[in-house]
C-alpha cells in the first residue's frame, strides 16, 4: 500500500516542484515504485518529469482522472518505476467544476461523496501498485492543495528562507490540521525543509533559525542551498543531464532524514 506525501506551502518559488521531482527520482532510484502527481495548473512538475510542454496533456491529465473517477487511464510512464499523473493550465478550473459540476468544456459531470476526498478516492484505485505517491501542489491554499492534503499521510512543508514564506507557515500548518480532521488518512507534517538558502545573506540564516525555534521537532537538519545545477534541472531534466550528480547531492541527506522519519512512523 503506497505511502502518500504532499509537498506544500502556499507561497510560490519555495522549491515544491523541484523537490517533488527530485524526491520522486531518488525514491525510484532506490527501487521503490513511485507515482508523481502534479496538482498545480502551472504544470511545472509535469514538464520537469515528462520533458514535454504541459499543453501536450490537455484532456489527458489529473483533471480528467478526477472528473472521470479513473486514475489508471491518465497515468503516464516516465521511466522504470516512475509514473506521472500530469497537469496543465486547465487544472485551474477544478474548483469551478467541483462547485458547478460543469467542466471547462461545458459538459455536466457529477461526482458522488465528499469533495475534499475526491483525490483520495481515485488514489484508492491504484495505491496497491505503488510504494510512494508524491504530490506537488500550487502556491495557494486552494481546493487543489486541500484535496492533496486530505489524500496524504504525510506533508513536507517547503520553507524558503524569507519573510513572506515565514508569514505563510502558520496558516499552512493549520491547513494540515484541517486536512487531518476532514480527511481519513491521519494527515500530519513529517517535516519542514529549509530550502533555497543563500549563504551570502545573514537574514536567510536568521529565518532558518526562527523556523527551527518555532517548530523544533519538525525542521529537517538538512538545509538546501541555492545551487545552479538544481535550478538548471528545469532545462536538462533527469535523463542525460551532465550535472545530475551535483544537482542531487544536496538532497541526499534530506532523503535519508525523510525516510528515517517515515520508517519511524510506520513502526
Ligand atoms: N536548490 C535550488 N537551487 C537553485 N535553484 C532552485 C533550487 N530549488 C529550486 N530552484 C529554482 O527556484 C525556482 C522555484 O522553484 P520551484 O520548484 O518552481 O518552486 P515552487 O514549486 O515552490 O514554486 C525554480 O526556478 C527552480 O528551478
Ligand atoms: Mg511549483
Amino acid at each position: 500500500m503506497a505511502i502518500t506525501i504532499t509537498m506544500g506551502i502556499q507561497k510560490g518559488g519555495c522549491g515544491k516542484s523541484t523537490t517533488t521531482g527530485i524526491l520522486s527520482y531518488l525514491l525510484k532510484e532506490d527501487g521503490y515504485r513511485v507515482l508523481s502527481i502534479d496538482m498545480d495548473s502551472q504544470g511545472n512538475l509535469t514538464e520537469l518529469l515528462s520533458r514535454k510542454p504541459s499543453n501536450e496533456f490537455v484532456e489527458k491529465s489529473i483533471l480528467e482522472a478526477l472528473q472521470q473517477n479513473d486514475a489508471k487511464e491518465y497515468i503516464i510512464p516516465i521511466s522504470e518505476n516512475l509514473d506521472l499523473l500530469p497537469a496543465n493550465n486547465f487544472l485551474a478550473t477544478f474548483p469551478r467544476w467541483l462547485y458547478t459540476k460543469k467542466t471547462y468544456k461545458g459538459e455536466m459531470v457529477s461526482y458522488s461523496g465528499n469533495p475534499s476526498l475526491i483525490l483520495d478516492n481515485i488514489l484508492d484505485q491504484i495505491r496497491d501498485e505503488y510504494d510512494f505517491i508524491i504530490i506537488d501542489t500550487p502556491p495557494a491554499l486552494s481546493e487543489q492543495t486541500m484535496t492533496s492534503l486530505c489524500a496524504s499521510e504525510y506533508v513536507v512543508v517547503l520553507f524558503e528562507s524569507s519573510n513572506w514564506c515565514y508569514s505563510a507557515i502558520h496558516n499552512f500548518m493549520d491547513s494540515v490540521i484541517s486536512a487531518n480532521e476532514f480527511g481519513r488518512r491521519d494527515t500530519k507534517v513529517i517535516g519542514i525543509l529549509r530550502n533555497l538558502n543563500d549563504v551570502r545573506r545573514n537574514d536567510t540564516k536568521a529565518f532558518n533559525e526562527m523556523v527551527a525555534e518555532d517548530y523544533p521537532d519538525d525542521v529537517f537538519k538538512t538545509i538546501i542551498t541555492r545551487k545552479a545545477a538544481v535550478g538548471r534541472l528545469s532545462l536538462y531534466g533527469f535523463e542525460e543531464n551532465p550535472e545530475l550528480k551535483q544537482a542531487l547531492e544536496p538532497y541526499r541527506s534530506f532523503y535519508k532524514e525523510l525516510m528515517e522519519r517515515v520508517k519511524g512512523e510506520r513502526h
